[in-house]
């Protein structure tokens, strides 16, 4: 075989899971997210943070489709995904989660999360296929007992993991979670970085926005850092807890938990 017919395996030359160039978001004159470019490689646990109202939700939804830019472009493995809707990109494999959590409160726990296999990159065949699924993926979030229960009988750590039980019924290639931690005791904020790391091991690649910086330095590869809608610093964990302006602008100011075991 010549050199030349030889795949580039160098890692630094593979297309980015997610790409997004230029991203900007506007509401009336406040720039939400402003010219924020990203490079997501396969298989990273890649983490977003900054200060309340930086604009890591509303990148999020841009990267989604949920809400459109109001310029830039978003890429996934390569392909211009900027015009797609929201439901085109779960059927591509860009999946999230949500800050605030909504299941259909109506419905038992494991309906939930059948009904949610139906939207995803993989539609099962049959109901009993969509329900066999939905249990694998409860019992690997750790919910398989409480399968037979309506979801609104679940506690706040409980429902978190429902809320990714959903996302992972998609089959995401990409998944994004936006503050899943909040509102956990500790011991349930370990056990969803544990989840995480699972996640990962099984081939999803994972754009994290939380707040808990503890979880976030643990658990990421990568973090970038937003401030005022604008990227203000991307690195490995130890390098953003080093950068001057980071801490200056975030870190610094009640940002618990970074210097606490010291
Ligand atoms: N739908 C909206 N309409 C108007 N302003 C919004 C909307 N969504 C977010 N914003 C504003 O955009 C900024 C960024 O918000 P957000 O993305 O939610 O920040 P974060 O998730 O980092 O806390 C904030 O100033 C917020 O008030
Ligand atoms: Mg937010």
């Amino acid at each position: 075989m010549s050199a030349a017919a030889t795949p580039v395996r160098d890692p630094a030359h593979q297309v980015p899971v997610l790409e997004v160039r230029g991203l900007t978001r506007y509401f009336g004159g406040l720039a939400a997210v402003k010219d924020v470019d990203l490079q997501v490689p396969e298989g990273a646990i890649f983490g977003v943070i900054g200060p309340n109202g930086a604009g890591k939700t509303t990148l999020f939804s841009m990267v989604t489709g949920s809400l459109a830019p109001s310029a830039g472009r978003v890429f996934f493995r390569g392909r211009d995904v900027t015009g797609l809707k929201a439901f085109q990109r779960v059927r591509l494999g860009i999946t999230r989660t949500h800050q605030i959590v909504r299941p259909f409160r109506s419905l038992t726990v494991i309906e939930n999360v059948e009904l949610a296999t139906r939207y995803g990159r993989r539609p099962p065949g049959t109901a009993a296929e969509a329900r066999r699924r939905a249990m694998e993926i409860l019992e690997f979030v750790g919910l398989g007992a409480q399968a037979g229960l309506p979801a609104s009988v679940l506690p706040v750590g409980q429902q978190k993991l429902l809320e990714l039980a959903r996302a992972l019924a998609t089959a995401p290639d990409l998944l994004l979670c936006d503050e899943i931690c909040g509102g956990l005791t500790d011991a349930e904020t370990r056990e969803v970085m544990d989840l995480l790391r699972r996640i990962r091991a099984s081939g999803t690649t994972i754009l994290y926005i939380e707040h808990d910086m503890r979880a976030v330095m643990s658990v990421c590869d990568r973090i970038a850092v937003l401030n005022f809608g604008e990227k203000l610093a991307e690195g490995s964990p130890e390098e953003i807890q080093r950068n001057p302006a980071v801490i200056e602008a975030y870190l610094g100011r009640g940002a618990a938990g970074v210097d606490s075991d010291a």
